[in-house]
């Protein structure tokens, strides 16, 4: 009886575990080694300033903080991205149909080395693949403010 009840709790151990890191490692859709070596930070950096709020899946938390996995909004413009990285967001903006109005803080400590490596992380991941964003694209983004609404 005992043997059998540790053999049910291992298998249960070996059935749960490797799938719940498999479901956090987005770096696996991510075959470029260019792409990889950015984002292998990128992910850590997400983790520790995004993850939070947006959480780690990318999917944000209800009618307060706006996902960024699967977002038309997200998706539309890598300028505008870096741009609220750098500079937060406010006002009302609208993401997949739904309206989002709460603050998100200017982060200035981000270096645009560490903003590059955050955006080449979310934009090849969640089925995309824009491949490496430098970081000298992210000091010419951050140069001017993005014009599209
Ligand atoms: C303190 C919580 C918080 C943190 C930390 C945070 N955000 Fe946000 N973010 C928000 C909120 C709230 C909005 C919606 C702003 C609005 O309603 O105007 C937002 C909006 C956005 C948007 C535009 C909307 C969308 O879904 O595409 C992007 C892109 C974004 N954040 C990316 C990031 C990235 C990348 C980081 C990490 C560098 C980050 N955010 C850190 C709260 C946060």
């Amino acid at each position: 009886m005992k043997y059998s009840l540790w053999g049910i709790f291992l298998a249960l151990f070996i059935a749960c575990a490797p799938k719940s890191t498999e479901e956090e490692n987005y770096l696996s859709e991510i075959s470029d080694p260019e792409v990889m070596k950015y984002a292998i930070h990128g992910k850590t950096l997400y983790e520790n300033y995004c993850g939070n709020c947006h959480q780690n899946d990318g999917k944000g938390l209800g009618k307060l903080i706006p996902p960024l996995r699967e977002a038309d909004y997200f998706r539309k413009s890598v300028h505008r991205t870096v741009w609220i990285m750098r500079h937060g967001q406010e006002g009302e903006i609208i993401v997949n149909g739904e309206k989002y109005d709460q603050a998100m803080p200017a982060n200035s400590a981000l270096k645009p080395l560490e903003i590059a490596q955050i955006a080449t992380y979310l934009y090849n991941i969640w089925g995309m693949n824009e491949g490496v964003i430098t970081s000298s694209e992210v000091e010419k983004y951050l140069r001017s403010k993005p014009e599209i609404p």
